[in-house]
């Protein structure tokens, strides 16, 4: 059954005008070097592309896949379609959609440190610093939120809900687990 939206969180004018404060943000602390995107698939790629847009230096982008191992440790994931070009050398600005426990974020940045980027920074939509299990440094963030279920701006539940232009909570059933 499709869950029902509970309340918005944010408008799509907010959220926009947030992100143009953290492209600002970002285009400030990387002039004058080359900055590349990365994000996951496919939730990160609404934002990576909002983001992208508010930033006012040029960037190059690449993406990659994930999948977790069902039924193991959460947070246990494997790179299911890796970027397409090397990073060495390269100002990294990893784009996420949500971080809520941290391991993702560890295990990509553990992953694309080793390949020798000149820097490696997280920027995030969506923060939920309540639920973390590890510490991970979040660099540049959009909002905070409690820990209410939130689609939309690319989040999904069960693949749907990734093309509302805001941020909702949705009601579901608490016994299910939060999946890609
Ligand atoms: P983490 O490894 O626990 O930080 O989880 C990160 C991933 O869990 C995100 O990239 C999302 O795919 C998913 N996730 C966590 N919370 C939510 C939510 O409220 N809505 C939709 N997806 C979520």
């Amino acid at each position: 059954m499709t869950p029902s939206i509970e309340r918005i969180l944010y408008t799509e004018d907010q959220i926009r005008a947030r992100i143009a404060e953290v492209g600002r943000e970002i285009s400030h602390r990387f002039r004058g070097r080359p900055l590349k995107l990365v994000t996951v698939l496919k939730g990160g790629v609404f934002f990576l592309t909002a983001l992208a847009q508010a930033i006012e230096i040029p960037v190059k982008v690449d993406f990659l896949a994930i999948s977790s191992f069902a039924g193991h440790n959460p947070g246990l994931v494997r790179i299911s379609k890796d970027l397409d070009d090397p990073i060495e050398g390269e100002d990294l600005l990893l784009v996420e959609d949500i971080v809520d426990t941290g391991l993702t974020s560890r295990y990509l940045l553990r992953t694309l440190a080793a390949r020798g980027p000149n820097s490696l920074a997280i920027c995030t939509l969506l923060d939920r610093t309540s639920r973390r299990l590890v510490q991970v440094p979040v660099e540049f963030r959009c909002f905070e939120i409690d820990d209410a279920f939130v689609v939309g701006f690319g989040l999904d539940y069960k693949q749907l809900f990734r093309n509302r232009t805001d941020l909702v909570v949705i009601r579901r059933d608490n016994s299910e687990a939060r999946g890609q």
